[in-house]
Parts: C-alpha cells; sequence; structure tokens
C-alpha cells in the first residue's frame, strides 16, 4: 500500500469528525433567516481550505451568499483543476420525520445523518481530505488547484454567474471537477456527462374577489381550484408526453448508439423502483425507466393548494388557487425559449371564468458533454484504482445550473465524479452519507489529482 492509501485509511475517523463540524452550520440558502449560518458556513469551509494547505482562501461577498475560493498553485508545468461544490443544504422540513435532527449529525451503522452529509457537504470534505492527505505525505499537490464553493446552488445560483465574470481571468484552468452527483451501487463507481436543466414556474388562479359560500354562489361562478385542476390536466397527454406546443421542438433525440449503450448501464431498475416506494413504474411511453430519468424532459407538480384544507367539511368556494410546476430540461431545450410557451399554453388551456398568473421562479440550462472526451481518462484510471468495479458513464437527471454557465462561458472539460447513492435521502428527511462512499470518494479524488497530472 503506497503512503498516500495509507494516511488516507489511518485518517478516516478523523475525516468524519471534520466531516461533522460543517453538518453543524445549518446552511439553508433559500431561508432568509438563514443568512448569517449561510456566511458562517462559508467562513467554516475556508478556514478548513486553509488548514489543509491552501495558500489562499477567501470568502467572497455577492449580492446572495457568499461564495468561497481558495487556490494553491504551487506546480508549475503542471495542469490546473477547478473544483466545484455547494456548502448550501436544502431546507430540512419537515422535521418531525427525522429520527436525529437534521443539524446534530449522527453515527448509525456506517453512515452518517444530518442535511447536506451527502449533497454536498460530504463531497466537498472529499476533496477537503484529499487535499489534506497530499500536503501531510508529500508537502505538496500534483496539479495546481483552484476550488469554488458557492452556497446558492439549492436555489438557482442566481449569483454565482456575476462573481465567475468578475474573477474569468483568476479563474482559468485545464479542467473542471465536480463531485456533486451519484454512484450507481455502493461499489459501482459512476462518471456523469449529462445533467437536466429545470423550468420552475408558479400558476396562480384567481376566481372571485373573495371566498364564497359554494351553496348560495356555487354554479354561478368558476371555482379556481377546479379551474386549476383542468389546467393542470391538460398539461400531459395519456402516453405521457407533455402538451405545450413547441416543447420538444428542441429535444435532442437520443441516437439509436446511445440507446444502445445505455442498455448496458448497471442500473439497477428494481432497487430503484423499490426505493421510490411507487406501487409501479410509470412515464413517457415508449422509453424506459432510466432513459426517462435522465435523458427525456418531465413536468411535475411540486406543490397545489387553495380552499379548505382543515379537519372536517367546510362548504366554501375558494378565490385563490395555486401549484408549483416544474419541467426538467434536456439538451437543447432552453428555459428562456420555453417560458413564453408554457406561460401562453396555461393561459390559452385555461375555463372560463378566473385569471391566470404564470411566474418564472428559477430555470437553468440542461448540461451535456462528450462521454469519450479525453480527460475523463484520468477519472476511469483513479476510479478504477479506488473501487472492484470500473465507472459506468451515466446521464443524471438532476440539475447543477453551473455546469451549463462553465461549458458555454469557460468551454472547458468536466469531470462529474459523485458518489450519491439512490438511497441517501437527499433533498428528504434523514440524509445520510454511507461511510464507505465517503471513504471511497476521498480515496477516488486523491487519486485523480495524481492521474490529472500525468494526463498527456
Ligand atoms: N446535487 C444535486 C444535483 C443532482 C441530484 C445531481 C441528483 C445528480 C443526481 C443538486 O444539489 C441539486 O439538488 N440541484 C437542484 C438544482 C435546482 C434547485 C436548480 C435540483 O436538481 O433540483
Ligand atoms: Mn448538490
Ligand atoms: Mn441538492
Amino acid at each position: 500500500m503506497d503512503a498516500l492509501t495509507r494516511y488516507l485509511e489511518q485518517q478516516q475517523d478523523r475525516f468524519v469528525t471534520d466531516l461533522m463540524g460543517a453538518l453543524r452550520i445549518p446552511s439553508v440558502s433559500t431561508d432568509p433567516a438563514r443568512k448569517d449560518d449561510c456566511r458562517r458556513c462559508a467562513e467554516h469551509f475556508a478556514g478548513e481550505l486553509k488548514r489543509v494547505g491552501m495558500t489562499r482562501a477567501e470568502v467572497v461577498p455577492t449580492n446572495g451568499h457568499p461564495v468561497v475560493y481558495a487556490e494553491w498553485l504551487g506546480a508549475p508545468g503542471k495542469p490546473t483543476v477547478l473544483l466545484y461544490g455547494h456548502y448550501d443544504v436544502q431546507p430540512p422540513e419537515p422535521l418531525e420525520l427525522w429520527k436525529t435532527p437534521p443539524f446534530e449529525p449522527e453515527l448509525r451503522d456506517g453512515k452518517l445523518f444530518a442535511r447536506g452529509a451527502v449533497d454536498d457537504k460530504g463531497q466537498v470534505y472529499m476533496h477537503v481530505n484529499a487535499i489534506d492527505a497530499h500536503m501531510q505525505v508529500n508537502g505538496k499537490l500534483p496539479v495546481n488547484v483552484k476550488l469554488v464553493i458557492e452556497g446558492e446552488e439549492e436555489c438557482g445560483s442566481d449569483n454565482l454567474e456575476g462573481f465567475l465574470n468578475d474573477r474569468r481571468n483568476e479563474l482559468g484552468a485545464d479542467v473542471i471537477v465536480v463531485s456533486d452527483t451519484a454512484m450507481l451501487g455502493p461499489d459501482q463507481p459512476a462518471l456523469t456527462y449529462s445533467l437536466r436543466g429545470i423550468l420552475y414556474t408558479q400558476i396562480d388562479v384567481q376566481g372571485p374577489g373573495h371566498d364564497l359560500h359554494s351553496g348560495h354562489f356555487g354554479g354561478a361562478v368558476q371555482n379556481p381550484a377546479n379551474a386549476l385542476a383542468a389546467i393542470i390536466a391538460a398539461l400531459k397527454d395519456g402516453d405521457g408526453r407533455i402538451t405545450v406546443p413547441g416543447f420538444y421542438e428542441h429535444v435532442r433525440p437520443l441516437s439509436p448508439a446511445e440507446r444502445e449503450s445505455l442498455k448496458s448501464v448497471p442500473f439497477d431498475e428494481r432497487g430503484f423502483m423499490a426505493e421510490s416506494g411507487a406501487p409501479a413504474a410509470a412515464g413517457e411511453r415508449g422509453y424506459t425507466t432510466l432513459e426517462r430519468i435522465s435523458a427525456r424532459p418531465t413536468l411535475d407538480v411540486n406543490g397545489i393548494w387553495g380552499g379548505y384544507q382543515g379537519a372536517g367539511a367546510k362548504t366554501v368556494l375558494p378565490a385563490k388557487a395555486h401549484a408549483k410546476v416544474s419541467m426538467r430540461l434536456v439538451a437543447d431545450q432552453d428555459p428562456a425559449d420555453l417560458f413564453p410557451k408554457f406561460e401562453a399554453y396555461v393561459k390559452r388551456v385555461a375555463p372560463p371564468g378566473v385569471t391566470v398568473e404564470v411566474h418564472d421562479l428559477h430555470s437553468c440550462r440542461p448540461f451535456l458533454s462528450d462521454p469519450a472526451h479525453p480527460m475523463l481518462e484520468s477519472a476511469r484510471r483513479a476510479l478504477a484504482r479506488a473501487w472492484p468495479k470500473p465507472p459506468a458513464m451515466i446521464r443524471e437527471g438532476g440539475s447543477i445550473p453551473v455546469m451549463a454557465t462553465f461549458q458555454q462561458v469557460f468551454n472547458l472539460p468536466s469531470i462529474m465524479m459523485g458518489f450519491g447513492l439512490d438511497d441517501d435521502n437527499v433533498h428528504a428527511p434523514n440524509e445520510k452519507i454511507s461511510l464507505s462512499s465517503y471513504h471511497g470518494g476521498t480515496r477516488s479524488v486523491a487519486y485523480l489529482y495524481e492521474e490529472l497530472a500525468q494526463a498527456k
């Protein structure tokens, strides 16, 4: 066993303790009440990056939550790696469903439970640990490293583009490395070459000017909740296709070759379906589950409300009804092009007697890169050293808003090497990271820096 691998093994318990320190900070970016916690979390990460030997580590203010920027440039002639991650987390609610409080990390059965354990603090710490290991064992890193850890990924990365543009000259690199995606199983690593984009909207339907007695007025005016149901029902057809005119116009179809190669991805469909808890699979006709969750666009109601929600019965005709409707997008769909089409269609299918407003809450573009890019060879070699099976090449269904920007503005190859598992409860109560993924991920990224140093 080489000295680096030995050090990584010896330090495992401390790596867990270090991560727990970051998990105690409730950096919920969407919650204005957590603004100070987000700043504290950014300062914590900057401190940690200094501790492990980065020569520069600063907390950079933005119009939203600060960005952490750090660098170590002591490997002249070697490639420069731009690492990206996020220190913000999703809201922990509903709190009553957590077995232990979300910001009091707890170890149970080889798993560490806390909000942010895997998304993304645990995966950022893999890099912190790997940097620490190289510094302690060799006194240096094999490559030059620049780190950008943002605090607004979970609410759309609205202020990151400004930071990237301001610092464009400083951020020059040869490759972007991101650990914020998933593996296919506990011993099946993966490299992600595509992410979906998103268009997230809210529909507000207004009927009468105020709530009405449903007997005295019922039948004479349009009920906004009924109208909203009609609108939502019109958004998809019986084949699971989205009916918004022009929605599929720019969708890049899956080539027969890619469909064929997706068939050989070691995707555990039964395990995936079992984890969902749904009684049966359902989705767009003519596509496999793997294609549906990664290479095809979707439309989903995230929340719907209006009218009486309390115990018992209340005979009321509500004045308003609302829904949050999001669409996951694939290459080459553009949310800026789709929003007006969606808005016009929603208004067109709305029954008479209500007024309808549609709001664009946030959006990002999809990301698709070349799965055969030579830079990925280093990542393949690193993963093959750290895991029993070679990595699968996959498309992911989630979104990381900045990836399209990196591709379009920086024009750099990306390595998305992530270590989440289907049962990690990402964005849900009882989020966790398995220690085997945490330590395997740390090993993988430590090896990745070595492999990138050798890349031609
Ligand atoms: N890490 C996820 C993205 C992800 C999830 C990638 C699953 C691969 C598999 C990221 O933190 C995330 O949750 N992104 C949001 C972005 C949105 C708020 C703009 C998402 O996908 O919902
Ligand atoms: Mn994430
Ligand atoms: Mn997330």
